[in-house]
């Protein structure tokens, strides 16, 4: 199977050509650490047998918080405990990359530091509504600089490499590169695609610099915006090789702008099984480093035709993840018919709109997400005969876990069908 051949980005070999998508959870500490929690969520899908992790948004500026509860690598301070996430990740045979962003007009640096969030053009962010203010051409030196010394410390941190977040018309590289955003007239604006690509060129470049130029760096891109007077997959494909040469070893194919529920980046069951396949494929046939693509690759076997057919060279999975964090071992293994299939409800997402309450990610398909440190499967040291009153999800998935321990189970319902609700 293709999904299960090696593949090189870079200095950096991959197992198998199955990545997890970066997806923020909120589950870092108050302090933009790691925390235990994230490290046993991500443990649980390195033990999957997905080749590349790819860790959510990873600022490169302690005051441009993110999220309440996401990640920083701003300052050298940070890297013991990231070095912390990529050991125990790295037990087992998995390659890690955290996404390097400055968040840009979706910074909550308002919230949090009283500071003004930036933006090439003045706008008001699309998650955040707080307003952004321009930045000055002197002040992209230091955001450079940020996103150079960052890489060094992911580095140093110890993961293979780095995914830079360049995507959806959103944080700060993305919205660079984006006509709707950036308005700006002087050598960063988008009329050429020198122009367009000039803030992302030296960041590129420098982290080479900085970092090493064996260091791989994925590029996070969309291909097409989807949005009148945003970029086309054409467009797109005008500005990757230009990309390659400033030192990009892959791309990582998403696609839209963001809007205030990241319904574009984010699609549901009315977009089709691999919606981002075109622009990837237009990127696939310009540039000569791996292309992988993201978006409803719900199906394994839509996925291993994609790759069978060469219209990307790896698969980027986010909610099947979630939904089942061993998708990849049962593909290796032929069990295919035991996947927990997500079914695209969008409660992992919307379960994030919850702040300032507890807004932290969950799968409304697999309990277990984001539950991983408190999990206990082992087998029970007394076993007992357990009855089990309504076969709705929370009965069937309370069965479910005592069987796995051992319990003999009695399952009752009262009406002729199980499944409660989700019929
Ligand atoms: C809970 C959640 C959080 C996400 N956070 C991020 C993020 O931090 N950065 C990013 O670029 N994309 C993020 N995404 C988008 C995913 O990386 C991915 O592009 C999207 O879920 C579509 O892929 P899928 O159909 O395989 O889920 C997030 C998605 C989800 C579901």
């Amino acid at each position: 199977m293709k999904l299960l051949e090696p593949l090189s980005i870079g200095s950096m070999r991959l197992k198998n050509r199955m990545v997890m998508a970066p997806m923020t959870t909120n589950y870092g500490n108050e302090d933009q650490t790691p925390s235990d929690r994230l490290i046993a969520f991500l443990l649980e899908r390195a033990k999957g047998g997905v080749g590349l992790i790819t860790v959510e948004v990873c600022t490169v500026d302690v005051k441009q918080k993110y999220q309440p509860q996401s990640l920083t690598l701003g300052s050298d301070e940070f890297i013991p405990a990231h070095r912390k996430l990529t050991d125990a990740l790295h037990q087992y045979d998995v390659k890690i990359q955290p996404q390097i962003t400055h968040p840009g007009p979706e910074s909550m640096s308002g919230f949090y530091f009283g500071e003004m969030p930036v933006a090439p053009s003045a706008t008001t962010g699309a998650c955040t509504g707080l307003p952004a203010r321009e930045l000055d051409i002197a002040e992209l030196d230091g955001i450079v600089e940020a996103y150079a010394q960052t890489a060094r410390r992911a580095r140093e941190a110890g993961y293979d490499g780095i995914e830079l977040h360049a995507a959806h018309c959103y944080m700060l590289l993305g919205t660079f590169l984006s006509p709707l955003k950036n308005k700006r007239m002087d050598a960063y604006g988008t009329d050429t695609p020198e122009n367009r690509t000039r803030l992302l060129v030296r960041v590129l470049q420098r982290i080479k610099a900085v970092a090493g130029t064996d260091f791989p760096i994925t590029l996070r891109i969309s291909g097409f915006e989807r949005i009148p007077g945003g970029r086309d997959a054409a467009d797109t494909a005008a500005i990757a090789p230009l990309l390659v040469d400033a030192g990009v070893d892959a791309f990582h194919v998403s696609g839209g702008v963001s809007d205030p529920m990241v319904s574009q980046m984010i699609c549901g069951p009315e977009y089709p099984d691999g919606y981002n396949l075109p622009a990837a494929e237009a990127i696939k046939r310009v540039v000569d480093v791996p292309v992988m693509v993201v978006g409803r690759f719900l199906d394994p076997e839509f996925a291993e035709q994609t790759l069978q057919d060469k219209r990307a060279d790896m698969i980027v999975m986010g909610r099947p993840l979630l939904a089942d964090p061993q998708l990849p071992n049962k593909v290796a293994a032929g069990k295919l018919e035991e996947i927990r299939r997500c079914i695209s409800c969008q409660n992992c997402i919307d379960s994030m709109f919850l702040w300032p309450m507890d807004a932290r990610m969950n799968c409304a398909v697999n309990p277990a997400t984001g539950r991983e440190q408190h999990l206990n499967y082992a087998p029970a040291a007394q076993q007992k005969h357990v009855v089990v009153i309504g076969a709705g999800p929370a009965g069937m998935e309370a069965a479910r876990v005592a069987c796995e321990r051992g319990h003999r189970i009695t399952l009752l319902e009262k009406s002729r069908r199980l499944g409660g609700s989700l019929t």
